[in-house]
């Protein structure tokens, strides 16, 4: 990954390659889905080579040895509802997680998010939370999610997401410069509906069949 203050995009090459399948207007709700998911996976393996570790002893076929295991409580929260085709492999990669859902929804003509599901769960240990969201646009909606963990006293806080704005990035650099970012890519320019460009267009109808 291409690093520049604690934003990463990724360099690999089967990610630039479902990620130009993603962007396609042929890509079937079916294959956006997969695709979705599938670059999920290889971005929390990317994002993860960070995490604390533990030593573990184990018993092998031929002998005791020290293994280790993840030393972090670890929360995915997606952002609904775009986030949600984004969960299942990230919990396949990281099994032990919790989920903590939040649900912002940005305003068609001011865009501004709008919190509309926000559930403070029981946090028993303080928790690495890793944020899923398709899309960084004007930041709006991230920005506030990184608040309301933050206003939980959670502050080890990472972003995964598909693409991303400069403007977006822009901003959360600005809000939240402690939040790393991990993108598949930092698309060209916002345009005057607030849509990354060249982009895919909405993450979540094309996820859910919607318009
Ligand atoms: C999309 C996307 C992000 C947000 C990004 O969700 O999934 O959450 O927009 O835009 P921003 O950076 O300008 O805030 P949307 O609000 O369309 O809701 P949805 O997930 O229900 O489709
Ligand atoms: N939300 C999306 O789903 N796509 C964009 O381009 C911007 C916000």
């Amino acid at each position: 990954m291409n690093e520049l203050n604690n934003v990463y995009v990724s360099q690999h090459p089967l990610i630039g390659e479902k990620l130009s399948n993603l962007r396609s207007i042929t890509t079937s709700s079916k294959l956006f889905r997969d695709l979705v998911a599938e670059l999920t996976s290889l971005l929390v393996y990317e994002a993860t080579s960070d995490l604390k570790t533990t030593p573990v002893s184990i018993d092998t076929p031929l002998e005791k040895m020290t293994g280790s295991k993840i030393a972090e409580e670890i929360s995915i929260v997606p952002i609904l509802r775009a986030g949600l085709g984004m969960v299942d492999s990230a919990l396949n990669i990281i099994p032990s997680a919790k989920v903590w859902h939040i649900g912002v929804k940005r305003d068609e003509s001011s865009l501004k998010p709008i919190e509309y599901y926000v559930n403070k769960p029981n946090i028993a240990k303080i928790t690495t939370c890793i944020i899923l969201d398709p899309m960084l646009a004007t930041g709006g909606s991230l920005s506030a999610v990184c608040s309301i963990l933050k206003s939980w006293d959670v502050h080890n806080i990472r972003y995964i997401g598909l693409l991303a704005s400069p403007e977006g990035v822009q901003r959360l650099q600005d809000d939240h410069p402690d939040v790393k970012l991990f993108i598949a890519n930092i698309d060209s320019h916002l345009d005057e509906n607030g849509y990354i460009v060249p982009g895919l267009g909405d993450a979540g109808d094309r996820q859910f069949g919607t318009t």
